[in-house]
């Protein structure tokens, strides 16, 4: 028999309808579209405005949107991850609640927080499981509700990030297609310079941290810029050299979308096109565990069976990495 490899076969998104334009921004803090557009590339983002709905309710959107589609029976998902660095609450996990409400009985399920990586580190759990041979269906969904996290008073942060959801079905294939290889790395000592700190059990939440704002993300954004621009690169360039592929041989990448400049200076590095880029950060900003699964979405009509992409993140933790996977079927004839 031949080796079982995991492959995406669907994807599914969602994103709310509220559109934050740049143009809103420059009311609420003092920034400009000028400024946004060229620092990041970001001319809107989508925000959940609704009360009481939190990541939840995008990661059942999109894991229902993939179902629609690709005509799925819910009872036959055997794991649910749900992705996110927002979990609606810090005890029952996302990933429960999310398959409960979308038919998914027979499943286990959990949650996995590597913030801006938690979708790339979640594609090599979810391959893990598929390459067992134990499941058969993997739903993993990347849902952020980042404006839960942001302070809109901070010009920071606040024009940076957006909502959504995206999600994607791993199943077993024995045609070589789905993900080849991975090149994935944390750094614990970055931490202090992007995190939403306050909430945890080391820091909990006083009134005198609520009264200095602690409850939102920080961000030292040139310190992670840079850590961003190098390890995005690096673990890109190390994983088409393990893989003895050139920038020919590249059909798509599939960065995290942090910022526009991050995400060119990482196609500069392998001398790809920007044809070949994968882009969409002008629409939703940066959707934390959500950016390559909406890219996915976004562009699902132009791949085509045997295509090479190379995903790449950075985030948090740090954490960061890259993944190679050969896509698994042509979205008109799935
Ligand atoms: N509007 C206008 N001016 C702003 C601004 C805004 N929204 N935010 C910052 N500025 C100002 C700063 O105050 C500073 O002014 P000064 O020179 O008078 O002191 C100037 O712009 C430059 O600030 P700097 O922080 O150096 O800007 P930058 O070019 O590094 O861009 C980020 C800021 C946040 C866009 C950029 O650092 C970034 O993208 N970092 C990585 C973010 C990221 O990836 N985060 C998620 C992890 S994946």
């Amino acid at each position: 028999m031949s080796k079982i490899s995991a492959a995406i076969t669907a994807v599914g998104a969602y994103v709310p309808e509220y559109v934050l334009t740049n143009q809103i921004l420059e009311t609420m803090v003092d920034t400009n579209d000028e400024w946004i557009t060229s620092r990041t590339g970001i001319k809107e983002r989508r925000i959940l405005k609704e009360e009481g709905k939190g990541t939840s309710y995008l990661a059942i959107k999109a894991a229902q949107n993939l179902i629609d589609k690709k005509g799925l029976d819910p009872k036959n998902i055997d794991l649910v991850i749900v992705a996110t660095a927002t979990p609606d609450m810090k005890a029952a996990s996302t990933a429960a609640f999310t398959a409960s409400n979308i038919g998914a009985v027979n499943a286990f399920t959990f949650d996995l927080d590597a913030a801006c990586s938690s979708f790339l580190f979640g594609m090599s759990v979810a391959a893990k499981y598929i390459e067992s041979g134990s499941y058969k269906n993997v739903l993993l969904v990347g849902a952020d509700k980042m404006s839960s996290l942001i302070n809109y008073k901070d010009r920071t942060t606040c024009i940076i990030f957006g909502d959504g959801a995206g999600a994607v079905l791993f199943q077993p294939n024995e045609e070589g297609l789905g993900l080849q290889d991975e090149y994935l790395r944390s750094d614990g000592s970055g931490r202090e310079f992007l995190q939403a700190t306050y909430g945890g059990s080391s820091f909990p939440i006083t009134p005198e941290v609520l009264e200095k704002g602690g409850q939102y993300a920080f961000q030292e954004g040139q310190t992670v810029f840079k850590n961003a621009v190098f390890n995005m690169a690096d673990s890109t360039v190390k994983i088409l050299e393990r893989n003895r592929l050139t920038n020919n041989d590249v059909d798509w990448l599939v960065a995290h979308q942090a910022n526009k400049r991050i995400i060119d200076a990482t196609a500069r590095r392998i001398d790809l096109e920007d044809k070949k880029v994968m882009m969409n950060i002008h629409k939703y900003g940066n959707t934390t565990s959500a950016t390559l699964p909406l890219l996915l979405h976004d562009y699902e009509s132009q791949l085509q069976k045997g295509d090479n992409l190379i995903f790449a993140a950075f985030g948090g933790g740090f954490n960061w990495g890259a993944i190679y996977l050969k896509w698994a079927y042509n979205s008109l004839t799935n």
